[in-house]
């Protein structure tokens, strides 16, 4: 199975509202850290689906090597 690709090497933070989400696993989508169909290009990857129940701040993986998908975990800082 191929890699992802690395959008950045630092996670997203982002300000949610209460919903669902779709996280690019993939790292292809123009529109990080939220999947953008580009995925299916690829075909290996499909996008993580995460609910939030109220507004709240939280750090996206970027680098998409985390162990703890959609959140950064900190993996990044080995790569
Ligand atoms: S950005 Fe991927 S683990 Fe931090």
């Amino acid at each position: 199975m191929s890699e992802p690709v690395i959008a950045q090497k630092s996670p997203y933070q982002v300000k949610l509202t209460a919903g669902t989400y779709y996280w690019c696993a993939c790292g292809e989508s123009k529109r990080q850290p939220f999947c953008d169909g580009s995925h299916k290009a690829k075909g290996a990857f499909t996008p993580v689906r995460f609910d939030l129940n109220e507004d709240k701040v939280v750090w996206l993986c970027a680098c998409k090597r985390t162990s703890n998908s959609p959140f950064c975990d900190g993996t990044h800082k080995k790569l």
